[in-house]
């Protein structure tokens, strides 16, 4: 059965309908329900709308209501089941639920492939699955007759709990299978499930999860009411399946894929894992769109390796892939070592979060003088990096998070993140932590620290004090603003130090001398120049930054909220400092990109008269760069002038960067978040949350060659 539109469905309900009717409106209802579920919870990809959905859903619950009796499990209104007692019962598996054994890189996978090889010959030739490996929750589900009968926890591998009633709440695990008779399209194609047979007792085993986004949201949630947020996304779903009240669970947005058969009786199903994950898809269950099949080992480490990288793309957590024998008769002859088969292994990705002791909070003051708060660490490995450090955020965040110094805390590093300490784990404690109190005082100079309405930041506001102006400096000079060789940290901590700099304008006046006095105080170890050729290239770079452009130097300024990209719309708008200077709130909103908070930070910040203090130095050393249209970097014109872009997946030709290049040749706008104001998604494979986001805000969706026709029309 392919769904009907909810306008051509039946006849709804009424009084004067007839039992049989009724009867069979009524499992017309059950299955046109489960499969909307389906098709939004598995496919992702409704084909009726929340209010249609809803309308069904109340008339199947008028006729449950007239007809207590005819209500079967696989109603769809049955996912919201009564209590549990004090526990959970008990449920002895049909067959063991084994583990997998652990290979960390490819050597420890070509080891494992020998050691079967040896055992059975058939090995040579095998193919083999890669799947995700989902960090997740493994539960096993029962269908007798095609019905969910009852669903388990992995228990010891032989016994688990019965998470029935809570596993019911998950509407991506179907009530009924398969969620129609054979004509399902599955990915655009038809899959007949006519090669099996259906068998009168199933069951399977699959991964239940929370997805990252919906993780995110839900703490986002907890945060804005004021309560405690979640460590990870693994253990709010374990816990949130282990909940005695099954409306809790619903509460939580849990999901699911399955990759196993269990087991089965009367019927057929398919001996290969490759077809299985096609034949339980087929069946209505929702499984893996990541998994490949490959014909020797190389290119399945090839593959995994490849999701290593992207492993951000994936919507839930993974810890790895599984390699899997794709013959399951071969693997299960291949037998097992303890709990774990011979016939896969799991490649786990190099780890992202461990456990370390909090031994300090120290406070550091940030350009814009607000108070950074960092953890300091036991040492500790993430990755093949020693981590000792971490950033607490800020101070509310420790707050909230109850962070104790002297506490166990999860510590995670991933990607291009700065190390950061997730929260506490409670659990550790032994009551020797140390709650933390914020300081009051600016660490660097001493001077009271300021809070400000509506942000969370502390802030040092003292124009003088000797960390901000480090930092300001650091900032000033460095490669995107005015880009000057050779002042490095320490050379700028002595000129502090000595007074020769107080705040930026004063590199422009710096003597030789008063940069001889700064090399010669600084720890000279590391420089194998003179002092002399030291002080002669610093001040020749110092008179070659005055060329510098005014977007350059907006940037250079600091202010809170002004990057690279808006100083180069306001040096275009305004066309020198004077004009920026004198602008208002409203006159610098009207300017793209530019809201009610940068106004006013660029309103505040020349304002003070230390600011106004700096610009007349500036003036006066003959710093002052205008910004005629023509002379400003803009963005080419082309076809897609005024469009905004957002790449995700692998592309067929283009790399990122070709991708980003194209496009922005093109008069186009690459960003890489998709926002309201996006205008394209460019699709490649396997695409990351983008994609549904994009989904959920209507954005239009492209492939490359869709892009190229933009241009190419
Ligand atoms: S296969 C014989 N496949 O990883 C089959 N396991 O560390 C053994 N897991 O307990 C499991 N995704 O909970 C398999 N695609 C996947 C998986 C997967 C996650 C979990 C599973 C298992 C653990 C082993």
């Amino acid at each position: 059965m392919v769904a009907p539109s909810a306008a051509a469905l039946g006849l709804p309900y009424n009084s004067v309908m007839d039992a049989k009717t009724l009867r069979s409106r009524y499992e017309e209802l059950k299955s046109q329900i489960n499969f909307h579920n389906y098709r939004y919870h598995v496919l992702d990809a409704p084909v009726i709308s929340d209010a249609e959905y809803d309308k069904l859903l109340n008339e199947l619950k008028q006729i449950e209501a007239d007809h207590p009796d005819w209500v079967t499990p696989d109603s769809p209104t049955q996912r919201a089941g009564a209590k549990a007692a004090d526990r959970f019962d008990k449920v002895r598996h049909p067959a063991p639920i084994l583990s997998l054994a652990n290979a960390f890189g490819a050597d420890d996978a070509r080891a494992w492939y020998e050691r079967i090889r040896k055992l059975d010959e058939r090995v040579a030739s095998a193919k083999f699955v890669v799947e995700p490996k989902i960090d997740g929750l493994s539960v096993v589900l029962h269908y007798r007759d095609g019905v969910f009968v009852q669903g388990a926890t992995r228990g010891d591998g032989e016994v688990g709990e019965d998470i029935t009633a809570n596993l019911r709440t998950l509407k991506a695990i179907p009530l009924k299978i398969p969620v129609d008779s054979g004509q399902l399209t599955v990915g655009g194609k038809t899959r007949p499930t006519a090669n099996y047979q259906l068998p009168t007792y199933l069951v399977v085993r699959g991964e239940a999860f929370i997805p990252i986004r919906e993780f995110e949201k839900l703490n986002k949630k907890l945060e804005e009411a004021g309560e405690k947020t979640y460590l990870n996304p693994r253990n709010t779903a374990a816990g949130s399946l282990r909940q005695l009240d099954p409306a809790l669970t619903a509460s939580r947005p849990l999901s699911l894929l399955v990759y196993q058969i269990i087991h089965s009786e009367g019927g057929k199903v398919p001996t290969s894992q490759w077809e299985l994950l096609e034949y339980l898809k087929a069946l209505g269950f929702p499984v893996t769109d990541v998994a490949k099949r490959f014909n020797d080992l190389e290119s399945a480490i090839a593959y995994t390796e490849t999701w290593n990288t992207r492993r951000d793309e994936l919507p839930y957590e993974a810890d790895g892939m599984v390699i899997k024998i794709d013959d399951l008769n071969l693997a299960a002859e291949l037998g097992f070592v303890g709990k774990d088969p011979r016939g896969a292994i799991a490649f786990k990705f190099p780890a992202r979060e461990v456990t370390t002791k909090l031994l300090d909070i120290r406070v550091t003051v940030g350009r814009t003088g607000v108070l950074i708060p960092n953890a300091v660490l036991e040492p500790v490995e993430i990755n093949g990096v020693i981590v000792e450090r971490a950033t607490l955020h800020n101070f509310d965040y420790i707050a909230e998070k109850d962070i104790r110094v002297g506490d166990r805390v999860l510590v995670k590093r991933a990607g291009e993140v700065i190390p950061y300490v997730i929260g506490p784990v409670v659990d550790a404690r032994t009551g020797k932590e140390r709650k933390y109190k914020p300081p009051t005082v600016c660490p660097a100079c001493g001077q009271p620290v300021e809070h400000f309405e509506g942000e969370v930041a502390w802030y040092c506001v003292n124009a003088a004090c000797p960390a901000q102006l480090q930092r300001n400096i650091e900032h000033f000079v460095s490669r995107g603003s005015m880009d000057i060789t050779g002042l490095g940290y320490k050379i700028v901590e002595k000129l502090i130090e000595t007074g020769a700099v107080k705040d930026v304008a004063d590199i422009y006046t710096l003597t030789r001398k008063d940069i001889l006095e700064a090399v010669t105080k600084k720890d000279r170890k590391t420089d194998k120049e003179p002092p002399g050729k030291i002080a002669d290239n610093l001040l020749s770079a110092i008179a070659e930054s005055k060329n510098r452009s005014l977007p350059r130097l907006i940037t250079a300024l600091g202010i809170r909220g002004v990057g690279e990209v808006s100083a180069r719309d306001l040096a275009n708008h305004f066309g020198n400092l004077d004009a920026l200077s004198k602008a208002s709130v409203d006159d610098l909103q009207e300017i793209e990109g530019v809201g009610p908070n940068i106004a006013e930070a660029i309103v505040d910040w020349f304002a003070r008269p230390a600011n106004k203090k700096i610009l007349k130095k500036l003036k006066d050393v003959g710093l002052w760069p205008s910004a005629s249209r023509s002379t400003v970097n803009r963005q080419p014109s082309g076809p897609l002038s005024g469009l905004t872009f957002v790449v995700t997946g692998t592309l067929p030709t283009f790399s990122r960067d070709d991708a980003k290049e194209f496009i922005e040749s093109n008069g186009g706008k690459v960003t890489d978040s998709v926002s309201k104001k996006t205008d394209y998604l460019v699709l490649g494979e396997n695409p990351g949350s983008k994609l549904e986001k994009a989904k959920s805000l209507g954005v239009k969706i492209v492939d490359e060659a869709q892009l190229r026709r933009l241009v190419f029309k």
